[in-house]
């Protein structure tokens, strides 16, 4: 035993048994994780208790040993909590390095006891498991948090209908909250996504060693139970190589990030001047350092711009998975850093985009003088012969006759007088000319999904549902979770 700090302790190299000289300097910085993996360690922690009762249970620890170990890891995260600098200046390789040398500094040989039978290629899969089991739970919190953000705006402008598009140009008046409940539904899809890519995650490869198995016949569904999963992995060669549960999160969070960046191109759009549909908020947009006038939608572009990292951590990790033999290799190591940075900046983005969606004005005159324009009705004009009982083609067909009339008149069509209707076709009636109106045309779209106000109320009353049953479930989850600050469960 020593007494000397845990991080002022000499370099110890995992395995060094087998090796006569110190490794390169140059090389031994190039293959440290521990600056990043040390954000694992909570679950390094949880997974060496579960070992150590594990191996009490088949004889490889006594109580008393077992007992001491507890103590020893708790001391060694209390400690480590206390002086996050101890962190700092260590030398460990990574994260389940540091916690095996501290372990021998706490224990002596004792502390070299806990890793019979395991490997590091099992520590690892399991912690980064754990990792995204709870990243995964705490940004569908969050997208929990969005979608009330959206919800509330579908509430306070209902009724406001606006100029829906397709190829960006006036397609069909829409209700402004029939938009924003599109832009729900794909989070909605996103918070189904994270709990696939959580249930991917789900299963522990404790027990695999380090490719084989393990010799000691240790009780695989007893130390998975113990740590929160539902299930044990089924291969042990496929367990230490597998990170399929890091791709389903990374995918999980480029589509976040992509309906987010889909959104904010939509703000972006919706405050130029030209639309001017939307008023930024001032909490959420900068000014310009020579423009006196400007107010800039920098939120909702640089949302738009991170877009790009997190599509690129999904590649990246894509591309270093591509070709590996089976079994553990050392490229795996490169599936952290990209998915933490990836995590953090899907929880940021999601972050500013809930405050700056609550704080956004919509411009209601704006939105309905543009949704007002008769040229939004003309498909309900070919609905019109439609229901005169005339094909939709040659309906579609004479109400171009009737806009190109129009514009030859340099008049919107449904200034038309009825003479210059019924030259173009003797089923138009006067009850045509009264009929366009933006709420009309808003009300016959009745069917479920569609944008008439009772069915847009339903759609909220629905997603209201599924919001409130989503932080339930989260609550219930919350509770068997791993406390991801002590790796303690609550
Ligand atoms: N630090 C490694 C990683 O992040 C885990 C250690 C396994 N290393 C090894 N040489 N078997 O993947």
């Amino acid at each position: 035993m020593t007494d000397q700090p845990i991080a002022a302790r000499k370099d110890d190299r995992l395995g060094g048994g087998r090796f006569e000289r110190e490794p390169d300097k140059a090389f031994d910085a190039f293959q440290r994780s521990f600056s990043f993996d040390r954000r694992l360690l909570p679950y390094e922690f949880a997974v060496d208790r579960a070992w150590a009762k594990a191996l009490q249970k088949v004889g490889i620890l006594t109580e008393i040993e077992v007992r001491d170990t507890l103590i020893a890891l708790q001391s060694i995260s209390d400690e480590l909590n206390a002086d996050p600098t101890f962190l700092e200046g260590s030398t460990a390789e990574d994260a389940h390095h540091l916690v095996d040398s501290a372990l021998v500094h706490e224990l002596g040989a004792l502390g070299w006891k806990l890793h019979t039978g395991r490997s590091r290629n099992e520590l690892v899969a399991t912690d980064f498991r754990l990792f995204i089991m709870d990243a995964a739970a705490s940004l569908q919190r969050q997208l929990g948090e969005f979608l009330i953000a959206i919800l509330e705006q579908a509430k306070t402008n209902f009724g406001v209908p606006m100029a829906g598009m397709t190829h960006m140009q006036h397609a069909q008046p829409i209700l402004l909250s029939h938009f924003l409940l599109a832009h729900a539904e794909a989070f909605s899809r996103d918070v189904t996504r994270l709990q696939h890519a959580a249930d991917s995650a789900d299963a522990c490869p404790m027990g695999s060693g380090a490719l084989a198995g393990n010799s000691f016949g240790v009780d695989r569904n007893a130390i998975a139970r113990d740590l929160g999963f539902s299930r044990i992995t089924a291969n042990s060669l496929d367990a230490v190589s597998d990170r399929d549960f890091a791709l389903d999160y990374l995918f999980a969070l480029t589509g976040i990030a992509t309906h987010l960046s889909r959104l904010a191109e939509e703000f972006v759009i919706f405050a130029s001047q030209e639309f001017g549909y939307v008023i930024l908020p001032d909490e959420y947009s900068t000014g310009s350092s020579l423009m006196p006038q400007k107010k800039n939608p920098d939120a909702w572009e640089l949302i738009r711009g991170k877009t790009g990292r997190i599509t690129g951590a999904l590649l990246g990790l894509l591309t270093t998975l591509k070709g590996l033999p089976t079994g553990y290799q050392r490229d795996l190591q490169e599936d952290k850093e990209g998915l933490f940075a990836a995590h953090d900046q899907v929880a940021a983005m999601l972050a500013i985009a809930t405050g700056a969606v609550t704080a956004t004005k919509f411009n209601a005159d704006r939105l309905r003088a543009a949704a007002s324009n008769p040229v939004l009705f003309a498909t309900d004009a070919a609905d019109y012969l439609v229901h005169k009982g005339l094909p939709f083609r040659q309906a579609h067909d004479l109400i171009g006759e009737v806009l190109r009339e129009a514009e030859r008149q340099g008049k919107p069509w449904s200034q038309l007088s009825l003479e210059d209707l019924k030259k173009i076709s003797p089923l138009f009636e006067q009850d045509f000319l009264a009929a366009p109106s933006v709420e009309t045309s808003i009300a016959t779209k009745a069917v479920p999904g569609g944008t008439a106000p009772e069915q847009v109320r339903s759609a909220i009353a629905e997603l209201q549902k599924r919001v409130t049953n989503l932080h339930t479930d989260l609550k219930t989850k919350l509770n068997t979770k791993l406390n991801p600050k002590t790796g303690e469960k609550p």
